[in-house]
């Protein structure tokens, strides 16, 4: 009989500096803090928090070099040298020769959609972003996402699930009219669509349709470190090729590259925009000004910039990619293997539960995304998001409420931050969650703002 080796834990690539204590509170104790939190873990203090896996966003811990870096921070007004080092950075990952720095993503958004939107003008995207759209929608704009009906199901297991359906997207630009589109956004990974991976063929194909309508081609790339290890290993031809280089290879086929840099920029604050058209650059450079920051600084300090630059570096490492990716895949397969059902394959910085799955006694109306999310909170003391009817349910004419295509929970898992047994963790409070899933209930919301309502909006139990 053959003999194999079990594998080795994949223990992390780096070890613990400086603490962060944790706060540890029980159940009944949960319960009332989510109650006057309105039942939406947005309202909750961190500190009432046990495992955050609220947003992999700003999240994450820096590394020695990074906080080294920041103490040689310049900062200076105009000129700072820490922002030739994240301009220097960010000129050699893209190859693209303008690059403004933002405060964060949205700001690079808005930037740019400013420019680009307004009423009649319409994107087009594999999955728009929450912000992406409302930062399209804030301008009069349209946003269509253009996703192929197999890659909704949750668990279909396609390679690369977060690619954009070309054809939709070329019905669109014909029933709209080419003039009308003002850009092809690919979101790579595609977060909202559960953190799928994007092919280098549907970026090609992207390219090729925006070349035969004379359409601007922008990659949403703040998870593209991340993208690149998963073409890395299930696209052909990309075997044995360093992450970087194949980032680069995208970056290439693409006009604009917006970054919010919280993700794999490996920082707490930061966005970038960056460019390859002179006029356009100057349109944005004097919207930056007057809303962000003079061009050499934008939203950021000096000790911000280095940290990026420095960041945008150590994100490409090898071996932190495939621990990153596959300590990922480690809380998926373990919930996968209790029952809990989930989009698979598993994406990059999350795990998404289907929790109309879970919960098939919650009608939609009623969020059953919001009740896991809450019924996460009480059992565990972990804080996650919905991405179902509460983040992108709308109303129509007459006031019905639209329900969103899916009912996902997303557990975004901070970079470097939680080990093992943090998740390990996380594993055990989902004997819980299954044990009770037929006495969950259903909320209702009581108060919502008119963009984004996710973030403010106030439930009662149903
Ligand atoms: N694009 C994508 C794909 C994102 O995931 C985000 C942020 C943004 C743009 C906006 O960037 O937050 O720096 O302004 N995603 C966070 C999340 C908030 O939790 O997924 P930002």
């Amino acid at each position: 009989m053959i003999q194999t080796k079990k594998p080795r834990t994949l223990a992390e690539p780096f070890k613990i500096k400086m603490v962060e204590p944790l706060r540890i509170t029980t159940p009944e104790y949960r319960k009332q803090t989510l109650q006057k939190a309105h039942y939406n873990p947005f309202l909750l203090r961190s500190d009432d928090v046990y495992i955050d896996l609220l947003t992999d966003s700003g999240t994450s811990a820096m590394s020695d070099h990074q906080w080294a870096a920041m103490m040689m921070g310049d900062e200076s007004y105009a000129g700072a040298h820490s922002w030739e080092h994240l301009e220097e950075t960010v000129k050699e990952l893209t190859g693209m020769p303008f690059v403004l720095p933002t405060h964060q993503g949205r700001a690079a958004e808005r930037i740019l959609y400013g420019i680009l939107g307004g009423k009649d003008k319409v994107f087009i995207s594999n999955t728009h972003f929450d912000t992406t759209r409302a930062n399209i929608e804030f301008t009069g704009a349209q946003a269509f996402d253009c996703m192929n009906e197999e890659s909704l199901k949750p668990d279909t297991l396609l390679p690369f699930k977060g690619n954009m359906d070309i054809e939709q997207g070329r019905k669109v630009i014909l029933q709209q009219g080419a003039e009308n589109v003002s850009a092809i956004i690919l979101t790579v990974t595609n977060n909202s669509a559960g953190g799928q991976p994007v092919s280098m063929e549907n970026a090609r194909q992207v390219r090729a349709l925006c070349d035969e309508f004379g359409i601007l081609f922008v990659i949403d790339g703040c998870r593209i470190a991340e993208n690149s290890y998963f073409i890395k290993h299930r696209e052909a031809g990309y075997d044995g090729r360093a992450c970087r280089d194949i980032a680069r290879e995208m970056l290439d086929l693409a006009d604009a590259f917006v970054m919010s840099a919280k993700k794999d920029g490996l920082v707490n604050m930061g966005g970038l925009l960056v460019l390859r058209d002179k006029a356009l650059t100057e349109k944005c450079t004097n919207l930056l000004i007057i809303s962000e920051g003079f061009a050499t600084y934008g939203g950021l300090t000096g000790r911000d910039m280095e940290a990026i630059a420095v960041g945008l570096k150590e994100i490409f490492d090898e071996d932190y990619l495939h621990y990153r990716i596959k300590s990922t895949e480690y809380l998926g397969s373990h919930l996968r293997d209790k029952g809990v059902p989930l989009v698979q394959p598993f994406g990059g910085h999350a795990i998404y539960i289907d929790a109309k799955d879970l919960y098939p006694h919650i009608p939609q109306h009623q969020f059953p995304g919001q009740a896991l999310v809450c019924n996460l909170y009480v059992q565990g003391g972990i804080r996650c998001v919905e991405v179902g009817s509460v983040m992108f349910g709308k109303y129509d004419k007459e006031g019905n409420p639209v329900n969103a295509k899916s009912e996902l929970v997303r557990l975004a898992i901070p970079r470097r931050v939680y080990t093992q047994s943090h998740i390990e963790y996380v594993i055990d409070v989902f004997d819980d969650i299954l044990e009770e899933r037929d006495k969950a209930h259903g909320l209702k919301i009581v108060y919502e703002p008119p963009f984004l309502r996710h973030f403010t909006a106030r439930f009662e139990p149903i």
